[in-house]
């Protein structure tokens, strides 16, 4: 078969591990999904700027919308970031186009993840967002497959990888809230703008597509409570733990009697239990439901290779495809159809 040849918007810390893993992994790639996947266009700000990867023969783009209109591409991979802007107009452009589309933006989902998966049913094409929740962890694949059947009671979790490090370095070294958060920084856990982690919107955003899925009710994220962690002392942290508990940041989303409940805030969680023993960047997601009853996935929440490994997993799912199968539907129900309204409280 002809290679997949794929284009890569946004050559940050997820951008560059994905060139380097493709790279790095083709032969191996080909033969797992039957056929080549090659990057053929890149575009990102900074054209001179040393990334530690080979971009030679790829054809670079000024902007992604640039790249989204005109680049001889399969599938469009936005890794920019950001609800709106040109991540929010290429990854249009994109779809409307026909292109397959993998993204890793969270917010860009929870703000018009709706109209996209509308589109994608349109066009037929595939919409991929395994990176956008929890990392590396496959949650999004557990929910949309093989969760099928299941009628999912709660979904809660440790979302926020620069979160969990920063509770995590403060509890056991007595760093301070500043410290920790610029070595988040450092290591390439953080948003942009890391208001979006500390003060919980990050962990929001995942939720949202989250209970989406879960719940098959519309996106939501406007509708979420939410606190986030820049008020945590490490005194709050001591404090709990004399009553024998550990703060983390959760993202909450169950069935209750008059609707979706979705909350985001410290939630102080029994020192022994199984979620208060993730560490670090690490993130956890549960999920309830009445078939399989309890799933909990532990994994690696942020940084560049294991975003970058939940990305090249959706290129290989097209890779694989067949041409015009689309997975309807792409959020909880086709999104055409979906109920109007989640209740939170
Ligand atoms: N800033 C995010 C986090 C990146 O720390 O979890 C992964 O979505």
């Amino acid at each position: 078969a002809d290679a997949l040849k794929v284009g890569i918007a946004g050559l940050g810390t997820v951008g560059a591990s994905l060139v380097r893993i493709i790279g790095a992994r083709a032969k191996e790639l080909s033969i797992t999904c039957g056929r080549a996947i090659e990057i053929t266009a890149v575009s990102a700000r900074d054209r001179s700027r040393d990334r530690g990867v080979d971009l030679s023969g790829i054809t670079w783009f000024d902007t992604p919308d640039a790249m989204a209109q005109e680049a001889d591409i399969d599938v469009f991979v936005e890794l920019i970031g950001g609800a709106e802007g040109a991540a929010d107009t290429s990854v249009r452009a994109a779809l409307r186009r026909g292109l397959h589309v993998v993204t890793a933006n969270k917010a860009l989902l929870a703000r018009h993840g709706m109209e996209f998966a509308a589109l994608a049913e349109d066009k037929g094409v595939l919409l991929n967002f395994e990176a956008a929740v929890a990392g590396g962890i496959p949650v999004i694949k557990a929910l949309r497959e093989s969760l099928t059947g299941n009628k999912v009671s709660r979904v809660y979790g440790i979302m926020n990888g620069t979160c969990n490090y920063i509770l995590t370095r403060m509890e056991k070294e007595g760093l301070t809230f500043e410290d920790c958060l610029k070595e988040a920084q450092r290591l390439g856990y953080a948003e942009a703008d890391p208001a979006f982690d500390i003060e919980g919107n990050d962990t929001a955003h995942k939720l949202a597509i989250l209970t989406t899925l879960a719940f098959g009710t519309q996106i939501a994220a406007d509708q979420i409570y939410l606190e986030g962690i820049s008020n945590i002392s490490i005194e709050d942290i001591g404090a709990a733990a004399d009553l024998g508990y550990r703060i983390k940041l959760l993202g909450v989303a169950q069935r209750t009697e008059s609707g979706i409940e979705q909350r985001v805030h410290p939630t102080m969680v029994p020192r022994d239990s199984v979620i208060a023993q993730v560490d670090g960047v690490t993130n956890a997601v549960a999920i309830e439901s009445d078939i399989l009853g309890e799933l909990l996935m532990v994994g690696p929440g942020a940084g560049g290779d294991a975003t970058a490994s939940a990305v090249l997993g959706d290129i290989a799912d097209i890779a694989k495809s067949r041409p015009g199968e689309q997975r309807v539907p792409v959020l909880g129900t086709p999104a055409k159809a979906l109920a109007p309204y989640v209740r939170a409280r």
